[in-house]
């Protein structure tokens, strides 16, 4: 059994999301003033919208240097950045509308080309481009956000799907698991993942209580390996969690 990651409990959505607002300011400026950019990789779903629109807040618009913020998506799905299941489209309509970025820091899978292989390799080449990586080794994000899924999942890695195993790869497509909606995705790998400085999980609803403890301590949900959120395990980075009080109950 695992434990150990730092656990924050909060009553409301409304709740999570300003703390977690707060503590992705602190690493972005942390991350800004140590070297100069912040690159954040962003996740799709709910729990993530309510910190988007905390961002986004009038509130937010002085505390941090939105320009030096580079964005990046952990997952996207392969449909037209118009499409309402797109994680791009629910990011613009909660945050980058709102937000002071800068528009050629946004770093979307090119999804326009329709093949999730192809779309997975050119964005893992552009993430290459821009994030140099010491010897060799996996690029590190400085936070990577995630919600979960009430089977476990995270970005899109499903459970006994091929894109958890995945090695010596940032960015691979991903079949869809059995939560919908049923498209095809594009995702991190654990890898590029556990080379992020932070990662942030959000989750909220009561579905996701058995997730939740399997993912955070290796119980419940049957076999441990069918669930991918368990695998985030940052090598020298952190962990946190930001979850509502029905899950740990
Ligand atoms: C996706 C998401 C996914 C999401 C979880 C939780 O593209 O499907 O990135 O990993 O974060 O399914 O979503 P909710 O917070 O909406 O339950």
């Amino acid at each position: 059994m695992r434990t150990g990651s730092p656990l924050f409990i909060y009553d409301s959505l409304v709740q999570l999301s300003s703390a977690a607002a707060e503590r992705v300011i602190d690493i972005a400026n942390e991350a800004i003033g140590k070297r100069g950019v912040f690159r954040i990789a962003l996740a799709g779903g709910s729990t993530p919208k309510g910190l988007y629109e905390v961002l986004s807040s009038h509130e937010y618009s002085r505390k941090t240097d939105w320009s030096a913020w580079e964005v990046y998506f952990s997952d996207e799905r392969v449909v037209p950045l118009t499409d309402d299941r797109s994680n791009y489209a629910m990011v613009k309509s909660s945050l980058f509308d709102g937000a002071q970025f800068k528009e050629g820091n946004i770093y979307i899978p090119p999804v326009h080309l329709n093949d999730p292989a192809q779309v997975a390799e050119a964005y893992e080449a552009l993430i290459r481009r821009n994030v140099a990586a010491d010897d060799e080794s996996v690029p590190s994000l400085d936070l990577v956000l995630l919600g979960l899924g009430s089977d476990g999942h995270t970005a899109s890695l499903f459970p006994g799907k091929p894109a958890i195993e995945a090695v010596n790869r940032l960015v691979v497509e991903s079949m869809p698991g059995v939560l919908p909606p049923d498209v095809d995705r594009v995702t991190f790998t654990l890898p590029f993942i556990n080379a992020a400085r932070h990662v942030m999980f959000l989750a909220s609803g009561k579905d996701k209580q058995a997730a939740f403890s399997a993912a955070y301590s290796g119980v419940a949900l049957g076999d441990v390996h069918q669930v991918p959120a368990y695998f985030v395990q940052p090598g020298s980075g952190s962990l946190e969690w930001f979850i509502t009080n029905e899950l740990a109950s």
